[in-house]
């Protein structure tokens, strides 16, 4: 007999929606490792501005976009081929006629040659198979103009040299508690990815993985944000549920995960 379908699966959608947009259902905007500390960090380090026209690469609900809109660029391209972020990042677009949505994969966007100066992905290309993070890189450079840089925010393993069963056992425990595959990199792997598709990197900076710990998630929601998300976990039982078996993996494997950011420059 045949698997059903997991989204036909019975019983509250808490049980079967991808951790990202749990977390967004429970009232999180900042869906990314490093959180927006190393978003500020990065971003100070690829320096968008007024003359700039960015990018973004799975822009979940927009939060990143608020940052790379208030500096008031030429123009801003959100690339997502998925619709559950759509209605909070029309409502941060909105402001800013020079904002646009399409409705692609970032392996293949549809954007002309050259037509970005600054590329941003946060907390995409992890969740991509080894062929998929490579066709996306290869996709930022194609569409980067010549110096232009591209701005990358995932999960990091360390040390560089984990044994390969850490590995996958720790990529296991992610993807089956955040049902979608997790594959993060060492530091030198995600350099080599950048640099096979012709990109110099010229930033990087790691942080702690502390998506869900009460600190980091203060820093990213606010305080009024992060009282709203508490009083979600208190209504929502399966809501509840499943962010606490996230925040477990997470502890549990903490000490092989961090969250690493870089800068990259095309030739
Ligand atoms: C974990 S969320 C991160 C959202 C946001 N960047 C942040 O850091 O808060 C992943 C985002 O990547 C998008 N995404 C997943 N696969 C993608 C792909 N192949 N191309 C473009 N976007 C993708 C998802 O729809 C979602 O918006």
């Amino acid at each position: 007999m045949s698997e059903p379908r997991r989204d036909l699966r019975p019983g509250p959608e808490e049980h079967r929606l991808q951790g990202h947009w749990l977390l967004a259902k429970m009232g999180k905007r900042v869906l990314r490792p490093g959180g927006i500390e190393m978003t500020q960090r990065l971003l100070s380090a690829a320096a968008p501005s007024t003359t700039d026209r960015i990018v973004e690469f799975g822009p979940g609900v927009g939060r990143t976009a608020e940052h790379l809109l208030a500096v008031n660029p030429v123009s801003y391209t959100a690339v997502d081929p998925n619709p559950e972020g759509a209605p909070a990042l029309a409502e941060v677009m909105a402001p800013y006629p020079q904002a646009q949505k399409v409705t692609a994969d970032a392996a293949e966007t549809g954007l002309e040659d050259g037509c970005a100066d600054l590329v941003v992905g946060e907390a995409m290309l992890t969740m991509q198979s080894p062929a998929g993070k490579a066709a996306i890189v290869a996709e930022a450079a194609r569409i980067l103009a010549p110096g232009g840089r591209y701005l990358v925010h995932e999960l990091g393993f360390h040390p560089d040299n984990l044994p390969a069963e850490v590995v996958k056992e720790v990529q296991k425990g992610l993807s089956r508690s955040i049902k979608v595959g997790a594959r993060p990199l060492t530091e030198q792997e995600w350099r080599k990815l950048l640099e096979s598709a012709g990109l110099e990197v010229e930033f990087v900076w790691t942080n702690a993985m502390a998506l869900l710990e009460p600190k980091r998630m203060i820093q990213d929601e606010g305080l009024g944000g992060f009282l709203k998300f508490v009083k979600n976990m208190v209504t929502n039982p399966a809501g509840r549920k499943r962010v606490l078996g996230m925040r477990k993996v997470f502890r549990a494997n903490r000490e092989y995960l961090n969250a690493i950011g870089l800068v990259a420059r095309k030739l």
